[in-house]
């Protein structure tokens, strides 16, 4: 069974990035030269998915544009000769098939993934919050797909935490059963301090069996009153089994001013153009305080 879709939730109100976000959708806020989104998609390209299915409400249809043909903007570029503009934009637009289903109320992340059940229907599929990036040189996604193709059940990606950050995140217990493979024996969605001693946080990356829905379908609301997907996961973990997977590679929480921040330096340092005199600044800046 191949992966070939990424479901890609939009849904959320960019809350923690006001004023910045009264108007522009949180996916379109710049890293450098590409909006969040872009890096996100860019990622699930990366490892061989075309089909993206977003999960969207009011307000997005920004991030829908940006991956569709710009028919004015494109006629403009061609007519002043700007073809390195226009090769760049018009790329952006073939990267991805775009199907939008919208979530009608904001009743949780693990609600956001069953309202796409009937675009996903029956087949595995992967799942990939925009929050997190993730810097690596092999895809988070792709490395993900060769773990769900080894162990053929769903897999989630996590990271070591500190223990005091435990209660931010969804915390797995579980037996290595390979090089950073954990077979699941316990997920607990955001755990009040000191109810865990594990520091296994999932961050935003999952490859999953289409049983989730059905556990989806019974899952009573958890944390914050919401549709837990971890709440969902701890069902499928019982019922069939589940696979956490320690990736290789930086992830930022571009969801978060600092994290934000931490990304914009990160990738600026990378860019072709930039990265050297970005460095140069950083040095100088750094030695005047
Ligand atoms: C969501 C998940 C949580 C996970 C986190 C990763 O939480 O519910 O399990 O650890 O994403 O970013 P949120 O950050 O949306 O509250």
């Amino acid at each position: 069974m191949r992966v070939k879709k990424a479901v890609v939730p939009v849904a959320g109100l960019g809350t923690r990035f006001l004023p910045a976000t009264k108007v522009i959708p949180k996916e379109m806020l710049t890293v450098v030269d590409r909006p969040t989104i872009q890096y996100i998609v860019e990622e699930v390209v990366g490892s061989d998915i075309k089909e993206v299915v977003l999960v969207t409400a009011s307000g997005k249809s920004a991030i829908e544009d940006h991956f569709d043909y710009s028919f004015e903007l494109e006629t403009f570029l061609s007519q002043k000769g700007k073809l390195d503009l226009l090769k760049e934009v018009r790329h952006i637009s073939t990267l991805i098939d775009v199907v939008s289903v919208r979530q009608k109320e904001p009743l949780g992340l693990g609600h956001a993934v069953l309202v796409t059940e009937p675009v996903v229907v029956d087949e595995p599929f992967a799942v990939v919050l925009g929050d997190d990036l993730v810097d690596a040189e092999v895809p988070c996604v792709y490395q993900m797909i060769k773990v769900f193709e080894q162990f053929r059940e769903s897999v989630v990606a996590v990271q070591q935490v500190p223990l005091e950050d435990t209660h931010r995140y969804g915390i797995v217990e579980g037996r290595e059963v390979a090089p950073g493979v954990y077979e699941v024996k316990r997920l607990i969605e955001k755990p009040p301090p000191g109810t865990t001693t594990s520091n296994l946080a999932i961050i935003g990356r999952y490859i999953l069996r289409p049983e989730i829905y059905g556990c989806l379908h019974r899952t009573l609301p958890g944390v914050g009153g919401e549709i837990q997907l971890t709440d969902a996961l701890d069902i499928l973990r019982k019922e069939r089994g589940l696979y956490a997977y320690e990736f290789t590679g930086k992830r930022f929480d571009a969801g978060d001013k600092f994290g934000y921040l931490q990304a914009t330096v990160n990738y600026a340092l990378q860019h072709p153009d930039l990265g050297g005199i970005f460095k140069e600044y950083l040095k100088k800046l750094v030695s005047s305080f």
